[in-house]
């Protein structure tokens, strides 16, 4: 059987500046898999690029068995597959429950999006108690539990996750992979893209390191946390 997600030698520019050089990875269902790597290395490229708001220059991306190589975002949405970009991209002005609403923007059915509001909110509670709260109002941490929850919204089957913890302080960025392993168990599968290498190979099962627009490493978490050249290159030890 193949993978959910199967990227095939991709290689993305930006106007015409080459910036991913042939990058291949696999996510099966249910998996948690991380993209991890340093400033600059690609890593919001190829996630950006799977999601569908750019296309690859060259090379495939197939998502359960289909080529969505020239998909863009706004249907990739609908065949189950979310992006939660770095930086949040909330909608300042508008409030925590529409922000989520527009996140199940491919829904029309009433008690769907409430049911799916209802989840989110069991999810994180904290989003229920700010509900009519601006986004702008809140702490970065409930901003990016705000900006998960919209990206679940839509009901994907994968959702991408693009550096979670930029900003947060170390306990909040612990109580966010809490969630995001919740969020694995209810059956969602993701790849996430972290700069924080430790803790996101401790709660991924596998991952691929990017550096300057290729892999240079991949393997199960464990490998990859006991490989001298990645505990050298990017954990500073
Ligand atoms: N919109 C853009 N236009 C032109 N070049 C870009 C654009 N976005 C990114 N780049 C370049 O592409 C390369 C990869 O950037 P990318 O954002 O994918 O890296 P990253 O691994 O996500 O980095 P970070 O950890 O800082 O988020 C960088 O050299 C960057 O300058
Ligand atoms: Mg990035």
């Amino acid at each position: 059987m193949s993978a959910m997600l199967e990227v095939k030698n991709i290689h993305c520019a930006y106007d015409a500046v080459p910036v991913i050089h042939g990058i291949s990875l696999e996510v099966n269902e249910g998996e948690l898999v991380a993209i991890i790597g340093a400033n600059g290395a690609g890593k919001s490229t190829t996630m950006r690029t799977i999601a569908g708001l750019m296309h690859p220059v060259s090379g495939t991306i197939s998502f359960m068995g289909e080529d969505i190589s020239k998909t863009p975002a706004s249907a990739a949405i609908k065949k189950g597959l979310s992006y939660v970009p770095e930086g949040r991209r909330l909608f300042s002005k508008l409030t925590v429950r529409e922000n989520l609403e527009l996140g199940a923007f491919a829904t029309k059915d009433r008690k769907v999006i409430d049911e799916r509001l209802e989840e989110m909110y069991e999810l994180f509670p904290i989003l229920k108690d700010r509900r009519d709260q601006t986004a702008e109002t809140m702490s970065g941490g409930e901003q990016q539990m705000c900006a998960i929850a919209r990206g679940l919204m839509s009901k994907p089957k994968l959702i991408l996750l693009d550096e979670l913890s930029l900003g947060l302080q170390p306990s909040l960025v612990e109580r966010v992979f809490e969630t995001v392993i919740e969020i694995n168990k209810r059956g969602v599968t993701i790849l996430l893209v972290e700069q924080m290498v430790q803790e996101a190979l401790e709660i991924a099962k596998r991952g691929y390191v990017i550096q300057t627009g290729t892999i240079v490493y991949s393997g199960t978490s464990q490998e990859l946390l006991c490989s001298e050249e990645v505990r050298k290159a990017y954990m500073g030890m």
